[in-house]
């Protein structure tokens, strides 16, 4: 019996460029949707903008635009990099949508009429200039315990406590710079822990991964409280229909925008939405998401759904986080990739072949390693898949076109499509790493088929121009049960693929069954070409590199290299004066002073501690005749971080701090306007 099946990912908030950590997700369900959709299962694909919330009214307010205008900008850019990573959503949405405002209206009022809805007094940090409330990442100061300056309101990043922003001391507003007051207003809770014993039978039921249901029990052991979905205006959101001027808190409306997502699809498609929200057992729901979310998706939203009487999850997916080379991507190591960027510089297969080798549905952090990634997918793609298909085509040219009639070796067929189901339980649960690495092993036997039987020898002897086509035909008959296998992952491949050996050559799973034999099939088209590691090394190259990459990107788009360099620039640069690409080799940051100290043995350096947004650094920088260290801390400091580290006599300078100064009147440090933020780039 097809299974009939809707699929999220977790919605991306637009006020963001979508990055690796963004496509790894939406890699892994794509997969798994075009998996279920070739096994002959209805299987639908919604996801949608994130768009409610501070953060995102904030950042419209500081570009000067209204929130709408963001989320649409947002909303395209977002498009643009999913379509070009060939993820195959069946509808994507928004959050700011009618359809979404209704259910969230909708879910909250039969809560409320259930009494799981209560509402209390909260005391919470208030920013009088700005006239609004301030969520706890908005408010700054020094931690209560180990004294470190300049931690967020929840928790210290020094030394792990975590507090309300009431008790920083210095803490300040980092909307306008101004000291915070403290103000009570009213907020809605949802009684989260009225839904205990429900979450305990479900969690039982649903598949969760064993290390996302030990998270849960812990949860259940540290008590489930209260959770607080409204929020104060000013606030960009949904107004809550019986509480004037309070707004649904974003991680309310964000679930209920799968909800919303689906129905703006079902009024397109005609499709029965209380059997998918309604019924537990007449379709299946899943969510992929990263772990970081898991709390919303395995306690909140199933308790939101099970009291709005709705349907629960079937499965929450929940896959690690991404690192770089072994580290967590960072804008200032340059190792933050973007969707875009990648895009602009290479083919989306490769990445998802690789993410596919990786997964192995389990909640670990999953490594992009740049030279494995070149390794690998050239090898795999090109050295042992392609090159089945690449090696037989000629001799079905040759041969007029036409496969031959049988297969010269069916045993050998039968192995390949006797794992099919093998296969398929892998890419169920998730674990594409295997699948894959089954796959690969067959090209291994299919490529030494082809060695053995050289049918390129054969093919000297006219005489045995037969025998060489029915060794091609078996080579491209394992070549197409191997990319039936892959289809999912590497889905324009398969398209090409099946413009070359028939329309319906990888229609679906079980087809493979059957070889293609005696048909006519058209020109070979080039598959798949290597990756360069040299343009790979371009992904996480200097923004003064990425500038100089525009021939690089022209090849990856039309798979040859660029016609002709680009014209050289018409003269104006007079001696002494630098160009823009020389300007924009210069990594300005802006960085805040955490720790500062007199050097041993010198008269001249201060030792700073810096931070800069997303990592700190030491720089020795020579202004202590002009700054007492504790002038320092917390002040705000340019800095150029992209110079080559010094090993100095009393320890390696990470950087350097820019001054200004003239002669004879020391030095003074640049001071920053409210609002810069430690690691904002400076241009
Ligand atoms: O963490 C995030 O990026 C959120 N925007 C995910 C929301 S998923 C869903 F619940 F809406
Ligand atoms: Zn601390």
């Amino acid at each position: 019996m097809p299974r009939t099946i809707l699929v999220t990912s977790a919605l991306p908030y637009a006020n963001g460029p979508l990055h690796f950590g963004h496509i790894i997700e939406a890699v892994q369900t794509d997969i798994w949707v075009r998996f279920q959709k070739l096994r002959g299962n209805s299987c639908l694909y919604v996801c949608a903008e994130d768009t409610h919330g501070t953060p995102i009214m904030i950042r419209a307010q500081q570009d000067g635009i209204t929130p709408e205008q963001l989320i649409a900008a947002s909303a395209s850019a977002h498009a643009r990099d999913y379509a070009g990573f060939l993820i195959g959503f069946d509808h994507f949405h928004s959050t700011h949508s009618a359809e979404n405002r209704s259910y969230t209206d909708a879910l909250y009022t039969v809560l409320r009429d259930k009494g799981v809805i209560t509402r209390r007094s909260v005391r919470q940090s208030y920013d009088e200039q700005a006239g609004m409330f301030l969520p706890d990442r908005y408010v700054r100061g020094t931690c209560p315990r180990c004294n470190t300056p300049d931690q967020y309101g929840d928790s210290c990043e020094s030394c792990g406590a975590t507090y309300s922003p009431a008790d920083l001391k210095d803490a300040l507003s980092t909307v306008t710079g101004t000291t915070p007051v403290l103000r009570d207003s009213d907020h809605l809770f949802f009684k989260l822990g009225d839904f205990e014993t429900m979450l305990r039978d479900w969690l039982t039921r649903s598949g969760l991964q064993e290390s996302v249901k030990a998270k849960l029990g812990e949860w259940f052991e540290s008590g489930l409280k209260d959770w607080d979905i409204s929020r104060d205006a000013p606030y960009f959101g949904f107004e809550i229909p019986d509480a004037p001027g309070k707004y649904f808190y974003v991680w309310f409306d964000a679930p209920i925008g799968y909800i919303g997502a689906f129905a703006a699809l079902a009024a397109k498609r005609g499709l029965d939405f209380d059997s998918y929200w309604r019924s537990e057992t007449q379709t299946e729901l899943h969510h992929f998401i990263g772990k970081d979310i898991s709390y919303f998706h395995t306690l909140f939203w199933p308790a939101v759904l099970f009291g709005a009487g709705m349907r629960r999850p079937t499965g929450v997916h929940v896959h690690g986080f991404l690192t770089v080379d072994g580290q967590k991507m960072s804008k200032s190591r340059g190792t933050f990739i973007t969707a875009q960027r990648y895009l602009e510089l290479l083919p989306p297969e490769p990445l998802r072949y690789y993410f596919a080798a990786k997964l192995t549905g389990g909640v670990e952090d999953i490594d992009l390693n740049l030279e494995d990634f070149t390794a690998r997918v050239n090898s795999d793609i090109v050295g042992k898949l392609v090159n089945i298909a690449s090696r037989c085509a000629p001799f079905i040219e040759r041969a007029g076109g036409h496969l031959a009639d049988s297969l010269p070796e069916h045993a050998l067929f039968l192995e390949f499509t006797a794992v099919r189901e093998r296969i398929a339980q892998l890419y169920e649960n998730r674990d594409t790493a295997a699948a894959i690495r089954e796959v690969m092993q067959l090209a291994d036997r299919a490529n030494q088929y082809v060695d053995h039987q050289k049918p390129w020898q054969v093919a000297k002897d006219p005489a045995r121009m037969e025998e060489a086509r029915a060794i091609a035909t078996q080579g491209i008959n394992l070549f197409r049960v191997l990319l039936m296998y892959l289809a999912p992952v590497l889905p324009k491949i398969t398209q090409a693929a099946a413009s070359w050996l028939g329309a319906t050559a990888f229609a679906s799973w079980d087809d493979v069954e059957a070889p293609l034999l005696g048909t006519a099939i058209g020109k070979y088209p080039q598959l798949a070409s290597r990756v360069d590691p040299a343009v790979v090394k371009q992904l996480v190259a200097s923004p003064a590199t990425i500038a100089a990459a525009p021939a690089v990107a022209a090849q990856a788009a039309t798979g040859k290299p660029a016609a002709a360099a680009p014209a050289a620039p018409v003269k104006t640069q007079e001696p002494g004066m630098i160009g823009m690409e020389d300007f924009a080799k210069l990594d300005l940051r802006a960085a805040k002073v955490i720790e500062a100290a007199r050097v041993e043995g010198s008269d001249k350096l201060l030792q700073l501690k810096l931070d800069l947004g997303d990592h700190q650094r030491q720089v020795f920088s020579g202004i202590s005749a002009s700054y007492a260290p504790e002038q320092l801390v917390g002040r705000f400091v340019v800095v150029i971080a992209n110079l080559a580290p010094r090993k100095m006599r009393f320890g390696v300078s990470e950087g350097m701090v820019l001054c200004a100064s003239a002669p004879g009147s020391g030095v003074f440090l640049l001071s920053a306007d409210t609002g810069v933020q430690p690691g904002m780039k400076i241009s």
